[in-house]
């Protein structure tokens, strides 16, 4: 849609060329190491813990455990650094299939995603800050409501009050206009309050007439809407990795090493003694003395369990992987489904809109304007279907603008779905991609739920703010629906959106849970020293965006690996 427009291409170009080259030596260095030989801190036979993934939980895991100076840690990721494309923060669209995506899609999926054949796009992040490098930087904690019951379902130490703390630890929080919360904590990761556009006070007050009112959602307790609070800082990207590594990338007790590709974890007796990876097309084994930590995301964790012979037995025997132990991983896939639509504002009053040169111009003079805005997005609202209520809101709302800003968009998914999905191998061939299946809509609770997403959509635009600025709906970005019948079932079932919010493949439960891959220490049950510690072992799907609890999960992981082998303290 945006990218389409040559002259803001052209521009976008000259601006990367522009910013590359002034950031470029912030890329080198000891860390980012092209290769074994050119490192001058050359890697070890055997580390005390080995990190399989350098996303958002790994970067913060990296980080903590390397605070111990007696403990060395080497940090494995696939992909490499990031480009400057990423830092902009107007165009994580563009990063889709690039050499920093995974270039996944869905298997085919039949209730949604028609337009392309049920064949679901999704992307993941493979580069080092892993999905958040990728991502659209929105900051959302989750519902308190969320971890209680994580905690009700026989994971003590989960529940809001117990994992707050982690929030705050990870969270370094800068409003915008220096009010708000008030405060700036002390973590590693900035959160940022949006800058205001002119948009921002019609959207607020379009929100206000169905009743909504500001608050601040990240604390937890219910529905409202609030100006987005979002991973930015000085109007650039702040990935998991630049977040917690690149202002500790010179301890020496952390190596990390890009394109090293993890093939699988090594076993002696149930126990993980090391790890497997590809590099410059060799092999390489190194041993880990104290813990592996797997946290290559919801869809390459359990990929790397099932490689390494932990799984589900039937499905490792099909695919002739030797068995360590039968687990139930992959089982219980869950993900975020939704649908975006857009909107031309044909009363746009003068001086209020900005052609896409000015905004570029604003942008790489101030680094202000709203190219700093996560793909325009300006404000998010969490709002009840009719089967919730407002203080346990199951439907999650953004409204952001276009760069021309005369278009406006509004997309919404369901919050708290129940389809749950299976994530398995295709081979026993590390380089296959996994076969990911979400499941999306397979419970009917979610696609009704879903109707009432796309209704509130449609009906914020007809709010009186809304139609203020001569709001029309854009159907040609849609035109498989344009002679549809039934047009709500119509935009399900061809456009819904996948937000990529997967979880619980390797779901953290107690033994008796038939669905658990991990303890609530994180630790693979029946293995000793091994965790897994990223967004695949959440139990139930956060009723938001699920970055920020993956910091968290990150944050208490590390505290937990540091009680086990340091003592409480
Ligand atoms: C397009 C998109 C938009 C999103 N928008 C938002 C948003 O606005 N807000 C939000 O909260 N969340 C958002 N998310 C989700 C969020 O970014 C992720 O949930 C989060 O980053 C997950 O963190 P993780 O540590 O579990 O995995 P990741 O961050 O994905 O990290 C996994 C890492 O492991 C590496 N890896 C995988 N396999 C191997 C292997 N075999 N060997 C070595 N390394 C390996 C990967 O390359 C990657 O770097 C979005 C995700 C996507 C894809
Ligand atoms: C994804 O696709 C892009 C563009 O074709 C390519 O450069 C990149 O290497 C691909 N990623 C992977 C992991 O294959
Ligand atoms: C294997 O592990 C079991 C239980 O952890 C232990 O009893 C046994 O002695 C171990 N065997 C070897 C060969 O290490
Ligand atoms: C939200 O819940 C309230 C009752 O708490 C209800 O009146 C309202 O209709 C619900 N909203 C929607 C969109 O159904
Ligand atoms: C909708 O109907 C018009 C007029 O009959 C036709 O030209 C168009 O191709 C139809 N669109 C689709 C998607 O079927």
């Amino acid at each position: 849609m945006i990218a389409s427009n040559a002259i803001t291409i052209f521009h976008l170009v000259i601006g990367i060329a522009f910013f590359e080259r002034a950031s470029l030596a912030a890329y080198d260095g000891c860390l980012l190491r092209k290769s074994l030989n050119d490192c001058p801190c050359a890697l070890m036979e055997s580390y005390d813990f080995i990190i399989i993934g350098g996303g958002t939980a790994g970067s913060v895991i990296a980080s903590r455990l390397s605070e111990i100076q007696i403990w060395n840690v080497l940090l494995l990721e696939a992909g490499e650094h990031e480009s400057f494309q990423s830092r902009i923060p107007f165009f994580p669209q563009l990063l889709e299939k690039t050499r920093m995506d995974w270039n996944y899609t869905t298997t085919r999926q039949t209730r949604t995603c028609q337009s392309v054949g049920g064949y679901c796009s999704y992307p993941r992040g493979r580069v080092l800050g892993g999905s958040s490098a990728i991502n659209y930087m929105v900051h959302m904690r989750g519902l308190r409501a969320d971890f209680d019951r994580w905690e009700a379902r026989g994971n003590p130490g989960w529940a809001f009050e117990s994992i707050h703390r982690y929030f705050h630890k990870a969270e370094k929080f800068i409003p915008y206009d220096r009010h708000g919360r008030g405060f700036e904590s002390g973590g590693y990761l900035p959160v940022n309050e949006n800058e205001p556009s002119w948009l921002t006070p019609f959207f607020t007050s379009a929100l206000g007439e169905f009743g909504l009112l500001r608050t601040d959602l990240n604390e937890g307790t219910g529905g409202g809407y609030m100006p987005m609070q979002v991973n930015i800082l000085n109007g650039a990207r702040v990935s998991g990795y630049d977040a917690y590594v690149r202002p500790i990338q010179e301890r020496p007790n952390l190596h990390i090493l890009t394109s090293a590709l993890v093939t699988k974890i090594l076993f002696e007796n149930g126990t993980a003694v090391g790890v497997e990876f590809e590099k410059d097309e060799e092999l390489y084994k190194i041993q880990a003395t104290k813990e592996v930590v797997l946290s290559a995301g919801t869809i390459n964790s359990p990929q790397i369990l099932m490689l390494s012979g932990i799984g589900p037995v039937d499905h490792l025997r099909q695919t002739g992987i030797t068995i360590v132990r039968d687990s139930p991983v992959g089982l219980s896939l869950q993900d975020h489904i939704g649908l975006m639509a857009f909107f031309r504002l044909d009363k746009v009053a003068p001086g209020r809109g900005q052609d896409a040169i000015a905004s570029f111009k604003e942008y790489l003079t101030n680094r202000r304007g709203v190219l700093t805005s996560p793909f325009g997005g300006l404000v998010v609202a969490l709002v009840n279907s009719s089967y919730s209520s407002l203080d346990h809101p199951d439907m999650q709302f953004h409204l952001g603008v276009g760069e021309n800003q005369d278009i406006c968009y509004i997309n919404g998914f369901v919050s708290r779905p129940k389809s749950r999905g299976i994530l398995t191998l295709r081979s026993s061939n590390p380089k296959d991609p996994p076969m990911i299946d979400p499941n999306y809509l397979s419970s009917k609770h979610d696609t009704s739920i879903m109707k009432e997403v796309v209704d509130f959509i449609f009906r914020i635009t007809m709010s009186n703010s809304m139609r203020e600025l001569g709001t029309k709906y854009m159907a040609h970005f849609h035109p498989k629906c344009e002679n549809a019948s039934e047009y709500t079932s119509c935009l399900i079932k061809r456009y819904g959106q996948p937000f990529f919010h997967p979880v619980a493949t390797c779901k953290m439960g107690p033994g008796t849970d038939p669905y658990a891959v991990v303890d609530p220490q994180l630790r693979v049950h029946g293995i000793q020293r091994l965790r897994v510690a990223d967004a695949s072992v959440m139990p139930h799907i956060p009723s938001t965006n699920i970055n920020a609890a993956t910091a968290m999960i990150a944050e208490k992981a590390s505290d937990l690996i540091k009680d086990e082998h340091l003592g409480p303290g």
